[in-house]
């Protein structure tokens, strides 16, 4: 089946990727960014759609999410996968929370906006899935002080996972994933994987027949929360 697939920060690293394997397994994508310019260079590359879209912006995600619904009208799949990762060394006891606010601004307000309006067209179609690009960083079990805007926002997106698994229609699947540690702009150069590895589970969860619902996954496999 063809489906309708929305990515968020589709203009490079594992997002574009997701949009190229998505592409090339025949879906219409619509390849989102916040730059007009890198997003559409990229939808170009890949095949995909491009619209604009800042999710650190409610009233940009508003307007996407208006046009998307008078352009299109149907969605299968949404996957939030833009995300910020500050880098500036600071620890839990000495971080500026303005860091942390942006941060979950971006990595967990995008993702928890994006699903609110866009439900009610996931619960239309006859296999609704929501893919919410994690990390084992936000895993309880492995938390530590180092890193603690992007910890906290990805722990905080398992959780919107699970809370939004327990409201969101039925016909809806609804699942967090992490890619491993990628070789991006984010993961950087020393990272072990390449962006094909990282984009594959994310592919997987949008378009296998059998998957999980309300988990936390790598590699295909639930792993623990
Ligand atoms: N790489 C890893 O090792 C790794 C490991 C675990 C999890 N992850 C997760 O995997 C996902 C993709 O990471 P990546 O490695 O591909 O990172 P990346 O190379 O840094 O790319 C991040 C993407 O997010 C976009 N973005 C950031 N803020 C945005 C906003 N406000 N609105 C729209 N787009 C925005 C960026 O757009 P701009 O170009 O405009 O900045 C870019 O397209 C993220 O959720 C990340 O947390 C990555």
């Amino acid at each position: 089946m063809r489906k309708r697939i929305i990515v968020t920060g589709g203009n490079r690293g594992i997002g574009k990727e997701i949009c190229r394997q998505l592409v090339d397994l025949g879906h219409d994508v619509v390849l989102t960014a916040r730059s007009v310019e890198k997003g559409e260079d990229a939808a170009i590359e890949v095949g995909a759609k491009f619209r604009e879209l800042d999710v650190s912006n409610e009233e940009n995600i508003r307007e996407f999410v208006h046009k998307y619904k008078d352009e299109i009208g149907e969605l299968d799949v949404l996957i939030n996968n833009a995300a910020i990762m500050v880098s500036d060394g600071k620890d839990v006891l000495d971080i500026d929370l303005d860091v942390v606010e942006k941060t979950v601004r971006t990595n967990v307000y995008g993702p928890w906006h994006l699903i609110q309006q866009l439900s009610p067209l996931l619960e239309k179609s006859d296999d609704g899935r929501v893919i919410n690009i994690s990390s084992g960083m936000g895993a309880i079990d492995d938390l530590s002080g180092n890193h603690p805007s992007y910890r906290i926002s990805k722990t905080a997106l398992n959780a919107l996972t699970i809370m939004a698994h327990d409201r969101i229609g039925a016909s809806v699947k609804i699942n967090s994933m992490c890619p491993g540690w990628v070789r991006t702009d984010m993961g950087g150069d020393g990272a072990s994987r390449p962006v094909e590895k990282g984009a594959e589970t994310a592919v997987w969860l949008a378009t296998a027949d059998e998957i999980p619902n309300g988990k936390f996954l790598r590699d295909k496999q639930v792993i623990s929360w």
